[in-house]
């Protein structure tokens, strides 16, 4: 399956398997063209007469008796652009005078520089094609693996570089794919942000030149994420229009550029973040790269993100024990956590009343946030100290998980496994752990330094105690944080030559460590958090559930931001607390209603983050009636196809989103007000994606429709009529939902 070449190239495995029923990958041997199908999407490659292997098509599904013609190289432009600059590569050394990007860069140990690869055999399997490319001259091999998903068309691709010369090499820059489109007027979507304000959906029109991406940050990063989409025309469109999209692969430093080149075609090209960056590769050793995932729609930027959510759903998260090849893994709970009531001052009194309370709002996970472990007071102390502090909790953390049982919840809790404060007993016995460059200061943020997990030992370290904690505590999930990025990046346990290797093998230890735990406890659930969402990419998604995607939880700052992520990531790993009013993010102070709160969060997979402790009767009511609506519907807003209504961004007066499950015999509606404006009434929403012929009944979950809508009608009334608002839905912060199910 589809899955398991996925989970085999994140591996880093060597070989190539798998098999796919409906999707087809073929090799015209008289013409030399590769060609890929599945789902609405063909892509085609050639070897063209120089022997380059050269892109020729991505888009639509072309007809299966349909033969594209073999790659001719493009012209040389006056005697300034050679004709291997203008020819779109699929892997392009840099050599040869080329002045695009290349995806592969070295230098060889007697300082020749010079890489063109030419087509040398290739490994064909139902579903994808290894093509192996050799240098020229030298023994520079390069395997580019290639599979695609027959449901939705997206494919996976990456690199294996390996050195078969005698001599050593530097791999400067490698990408894992570079894509290629016709010259055309094109807008680019990307997203983009900063602590507590990421997940900005940024649309410009492609200028001649090159857009960068990146992170030089050692691990993903809040200021750029790791997708692009790119759209046919002058300007985005959620409904309709060409849409080719992409996202790697890679939690640790990456780079995407998007350039129109002199021929104003497009490249992109992604991978490891060639800043800094060089990989020494010994005779025969190998370099893998990420997977660069890319797909396509012709259905606008809300197709495009459909079909990536389903194939996150389908190929990306973990799936657990029995849920096999299914569609998609089981909704999250509804989870409690403790960071914004009580911060670090836990203790088994204070963190069994709020599991108390949010039993009673029907909570299914309770998560006890930082401050439990070493001498962890604030944020000066303990990180590196994984014992639990005996003053919090004199018995251990037991009768605490006991009583989370007992009112019939499971246990979570926080972690942060690769940071440690020089005031700990880990920085005492080990300050060679960490990354620095002897002699340097050693910088700080949040008053921790990073651990090298690049070094055998820490990672050995880090398997061994979360091991133990999670062996001898009846612990389901960990939320697994990562609360500042690289300074010193320096690894001096190696020859100078060889430290820089720090940027891939940190985070292979990452995902090593992430394997080893989940085979260890294979029950064990996950969030990825990095001060919010510094730390979500299609990398650390193969082991993590969900994710924290921001410190925020503003709830009005949230609808955009949730906008945003859901462009690349789908709701399912959405993590949204609801927390207490006024919200003082930054002394930003907004008052909002708990029905506000709770919508807003209701968008993505729901929990509580408020201080319960002091919620009053008609609050835990409201909480609790919303709770139970939203667990009768969590599968459709979480799993279902996503339509972004109305875009709550550029300070938009309303927003709406709806989502219809795969059968669509549900679907749930949110309507938001920001503020009403000289007295403005909601905008009638032309629902979409349901089927209409059928009949659906409208249930409010909270708000009113207009007096007079009808309890049922066809899915073509809810599509072409629309729904409206009752007419009092005005003011400031105010939200409704509502549910459709197929009668
Ligand atoms: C980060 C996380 C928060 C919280 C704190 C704890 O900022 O994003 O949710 O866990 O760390 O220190």
């Amino acid at each position: 399956m589809f899955r398991n070449i996925i989970s085999a190239a994140l591996l880093l495995s060597t070989s190539f398997i798998g098999f796919a029923q409906h999707s087809a990958a073929s090799f015209d041997e008289s013409t030399k063209v590769f060609r890929l199908d599945g789902g609405n999407v063909t892509y085609a490659f050639g070897v063209n007469v120089r022997g380059e292997l050269q892109q020729l098509y991505w888009g639509g599904r072309l007809g299966a008796t349909d033969r594209i013609a073999q790659a001719v190289p493009a012209r040389e432009w006056a005697s300034f652009d050679s004709s291997y600059t203008n020819t779109p590569q699929e892997y392009a050394g840099w050599g040869a005078g080329l002045f695009v990007e290349p995806a592969l860069k070295v230098t060889f140990a007697d300082g020749n520089r010079d890489l063109v690869l030419h087509y040398d055999s290739h490994e064909i399997a139902s579903d994808g094609f290894n093509v192996i490319l050799k240098d020229i001259k030298r023994k520079v091999f390069v395997k580019l693996h290639y599979a695609i998903d027959p449901e939705t068309g997206i494919m996976a691709r990456r690199a294996t570089i390996e050195n078969r010369d005698s001599q050593p090499i530097t791999v400067e820059q490698a990408a894992a794919a570079a894509w290629a489109l016709p010259a055309a007027h094109y807008t680019l979507n990307y997203l983009t942000g900063r602590w507590a304000g990421e997940w900005t959906l940024t649309q410009e029109a492609l200028h001649p030149g090159e857009r960068v991406i990146e992170s030089r940050r050692g691990s993903t990063g809040h200021q750029a994420n790791p997708w692009f989409a790119i759209q046919a025309g002058d300007s985005p469109n959620e409904i309709g229009g060409e849409v080719w999209f992409g996202a790697l692969a890679w939690s640790g430093s990456w780079r995407i550029t998007v350039e129109q080149d002199q021929l104003d075609a497009i490249r992109v090209t992604g991978g490891f973040n060639p800043f800094d960056f060089g990989y020494v590769l010994h005779p025969g050793e190998t370099l893998e790269s990420p997977v660069f995932y890319g797909g396509y729609s012709a259905h606008g930027l809300g197709g495009a993100s459909r079909l990536l959510h389903h194939f996150e759903l389908a190929h990306i998260l973990p799936h657990r024990m029995g849920e096999g090849d299914a569609a998609a893994p089981k909704p999250r709970p509804v989870i409690y956590n403790s960071w914004e009531a009580t911060e670090f001052n836990v203790s088994e009194e204070g963190q069994v009343a709020l599991a108390e309370k949010a039993a009673a709002l029907g909570v299914d996970r309770f998560v006890m946030d930082d401050g439990w472990f070493g001498q962890r007071k604030d944020d000066h102390a303990g990180l590196g100290d994984w014992y639990v502090n005996p003053q919090k909790f004199p018995h251990g953390l037991k009768p605490l998980i006991d009583k989370v049982h007992a009112l019939g919840m499971d246990f979570g809790l926080w972690v942060e496994p690769e940071m440690v404060n020089p005031d700990s007993d880990l920085y005492r016995n080990h300050p060679d752990w960490v990354l620095n460059f002897p002699g340097r200061p050693r910088t700080e943020q949040r008053n921790q330094l990073v651990l090298n997990l690049a070094r055998p030992d820490v990672r050995d370290y880090i398997v061994g105690f979360l091991d133990k904690l999670v062996t001898e505590n009846d612990i389901a999930f960990l939320k697994w944080d990562y609360n500042r990025n690289w300074s010193e990046p320096g690894w001096d346990q190696l020859p100078p030559a060889e430290q820089k290797k720090v940027y891939v093998e940190f985070t292979r230890n990452l995902y090593a460590i992430l394997a080893e735990l989940k085979k260890r406890h294979p029950k064990l659930e996950l969030e990825s958090c990095s001060g919010g969402g510094g730390r979500v990419d299609l990398g650390i998604l193969q082991y993590a559930d969900e994710v924290w995607p921001s410190d925020n939880t503003d709830p009005f700052d949230r609808l955009t931001q949730q906008d945003g992520f859901t462009y690349a990531y789908t709701p399912q790993i959405m993590m949204a607390w609801v927390t207490d009013s006024p919200h003082d993010l930054e002394g930003q102070r907004r008052v909002t209603s708990l029905q506000y709160r709770m919508l807003s969060s209701m968008q993505g997979s729901l929990g509580i983050g408020a201080n319960i402790t002091k919620w009053n009767d008609e609050e835990m009511a409201t909480a609790k009636r919303l709770i139970a609506a939203y667990h009768q519907v969590q599968a459709t807003i979480v799993q279902g196809d996503l339509y972004r209504l109305i875009s709550p961004r550029n300070g938009s007066e309303f927003s709406a989103t709806q989502t219809v499950n795969r059968d669509k015999s549900q679907s749930v509606v949110f309507a938001f007000i920001h503020s009403t404006q000289e007295g403005r009434g909601y905008p009638r929403l032309k629902l979409r994606g349901l089927d209409p012929k059928a009949n659906y009944a409208l249930t409010p979950i909270e708000g009113a429709a207009q007096k007079g809508t009808p309890a049922t009608a066809s899915g073509a009334w809810w599509m072409n009529h629309g729904l409206d608002m009752s007419d009092d839905f005005k003011g400031d912060f105010r939200a409704a939902a509502f549910r459709l199910d197929r009668k």
